[in-house]
């Protein structure tokens, strides 16, 4: 019987394309200054470059090496994968989570992409640019945020249309598969996103003190607000800090999805992982940092000074960059541009969520390639559906945010990290990993790994627990705040939120469909298995 899907990058340089397409998202140019202005910059810079080198990196190379790994056995999935190299019955349970993670934040991701496909038509008709414009009713409105089913229109100023039109994008560019699909859309989109970023970012270099009556709000001090070290002493001191710089170097180089395993098994077995995955990581950092953290905050800086920068991540996107925009000369043109780039860098990723499920419907219950988009195509309308509905105060959007895009990225990147190193084997692992290798992998990469790593994960995530899921609020040296986080009393107690608690009821469902799914196809790659050799 045959698992083979056929399907494989023009090359090299197509992979590259396709996972920094993936990385390069929303979390680049929104979420990242967002996070950074939040915790002040300096200290949560230092956190963020150290988890990127202790987690964000090791965790590339283990991913983008396993799924090619997978593909000498004909599989693109992430339980597939880990079903075929590891052959133990929790595999492909681990191997399940790289469906369930990426297709529950796809649910929330496209309605988030809608929003900036909104946003751009809407700046295109000169909705931001009219005399009354309120940026804050604006984009309460648009996304519904006072009620459960306002955002539910089709005009200028609600999301239906645009929700519509980037669902039937997604599914129109996944059909097509990973090359003429994916890597077709992020050889074009790409680059076009970096020319943007970088339009916009020379306006907002150039800004100088717009208005001289605020000598204060200018660029220098804009950039010196995310750059200066601040009091780094007393912030990395702060568990919070060092979660939030962990959560967002996942989030951004999208580990811990499942995304990177299943495009690399689209490699050939001697394509080399190593400069590969170093490149696409290194391609994302550029666009963070050196655009995204650029150009948001000092922009946001000189027209509304530091009280208008710090905010929560999607009102810094989509309340205080469109009201900047009416400050900007020019603002118009750059609240297309930033706009457009915001749908180009979110589409990109968005499409990296829905491979996974396309390849485990595919090869796990044999559906031809239209019946899996059908399938696949149900169960995100469903979710997205749910979060487009559920949209008072956004509860559905930051629970499922919350609970998949935090807890089970950790839970699955720690996991990888463990098979990576432990049950493969380091030395098993980054021989594998040195195969067709273009740049060798420093030996010290060996005991990051297998110790450093799980050590890492382990105790972030454990402070994660006690800061966010049980509430004990504290900083080193500091006493004890006890404050349940509002993700917890929004599921019991008397405060219980009914949409919080059927968001998770949500995933929940979808994980117990995943497993059933996986049950059934480990046993048809069991056949498989057995009749072929790698
Ligand atoms: N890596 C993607 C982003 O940053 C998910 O938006």
């Amino acid at each position: 019987m045959s698992i083979r899907l056929h399907e494989a990058w023009s090359g090299r340089f197509g992979a590259i394309l396709a996972v920094a397409g993936s990385a390069v998202g929303l979390g680049n140019f929104i979420r990242f200054p967002a996070q950074a202005a939040q915790y002040g910059g300096g200290g949560f810079m230092i956190a963020y470059f150290i988890s990127f080198l202790i987690i964000g990196i090791p965790l590339c190379w283990s991913e983008w090496t396993l799924g090619r790994m997978g593909s000498r056995y004909g599989y693109h999935s992430s339980a597939g994968v880990l079903h075929a190299i590891l052959r133990s019955p929790w595999a492909k349970y681990v191997g399940a989570l790289g469906f369930i993670v990426v297709t529950l934040i796809y649910s929330y991701y496209v309605v988030i992409e809608a929003w900036c496909l909104g946003y751009a038509v809407n700046a295109i008709a000169g909705t931001f640019h009219t005399g009354s414009f309120d940026s804050e009713a604006f984009f309460g409105s648009f996304a519904g945020l006072g009620q459960n089913g306002a955002s539910v229109g089709f005009g200028l100023g609600d999301i239906g249309l645009f929700l519509i039109l980037a669902f039937a994008l997604n599914f129109f560019f996944i059909y097509r598969g990973v090359t003429r699909g994916i890597e077709w859309v992020c050889r074009y989109a790409l680059p076009a996103l970096v020319i943007l970023g970088l339009i916009i970012l020379v306006r907002v270099l150039t800004l100088g003190t717009p208005d001289p009556a605020k000598p204060d709000q200018n660029v220098l001090n804009g950039l010196g607000f995310l750059w200066n070290p601040g009091d780094i002493g007393t912030d990395l001191l702060n568990p919070q800090l060092w979660l939030a710089a962990a959560s967002q170097v996942f989030f951004s180089l999208s580990i811990g999805m499942g995304v990177i395993i299943t495009y690399a098994s689209y490699l050939k077995p001697k394509d080399d992982v190593v400069l590969s995955g170093l490149t696409a990581a290194a391609a994302n950092e550029v666009c963070e940092v050196g655009i995204g953290g650029l150009m948001t905050v000092p922009a946001a800086y000189v027209f509304l000074g530091a009280a208008g920068v710090v905010g929560s991540t999607v009102g810094m996107g989509f309340v205080v960059l469109p009201q900047v925009f009416t400050f900007m000369a020019g603002g118009q043109l750059f609240a297309i541009l930033y706009f457009g780039l915001l749908f180009l860098a979110a589409i990109t990723s968005s499409l990296s969520m829905l491979q996974p499920g396309i390849a485990l419907l595919e090869e796990g219950l044999g559906l031809r390639r239209q019946a899996s988009v059908t399938v696949l195509g149900v169960l995100t309308a469903c979710g997205a559906g749910f979060v487009w509905y559920f949209s008072q105060g956004l509860t559905a959007l930051a629970t499922i945010d919350f609970w998949v895009a935090n807890v089970l990225i950790f839970i699955q990147a720690t996991l990888i990290v463990i098979i990576f190193g432990w049950v493969i084997g380091v030395d098993r692992g980054l021989a594998e990993a040195r195969r067709g290798a273009r740049m060798q992998i420093p030996a010290i990469w060996g005991p990051i790994i297998r110790y450093v790593c799980p050590l890492y994960l382990g105790a972030i995530f454990f402070l994660f627990i006690i800061n966010k899921v049980i509430g004990w609020n504290f900083q080193f040296g500091d006493k004890l705040e006890i404050e349940r986080s509002s993700y917890v009393t929004n599921l019991i107690g008397p405060n219980a939120n009914p949409v919080a608690i059927a968001s998770v009821a949500l995933i929940l469902a979808l994980s117990a469909a995943t497993f059933v799914i996986v049950r059934i196809s480990a046993r048809r790659w069991d056949k498989h298995l057995t009749a072929t050799k790698p």
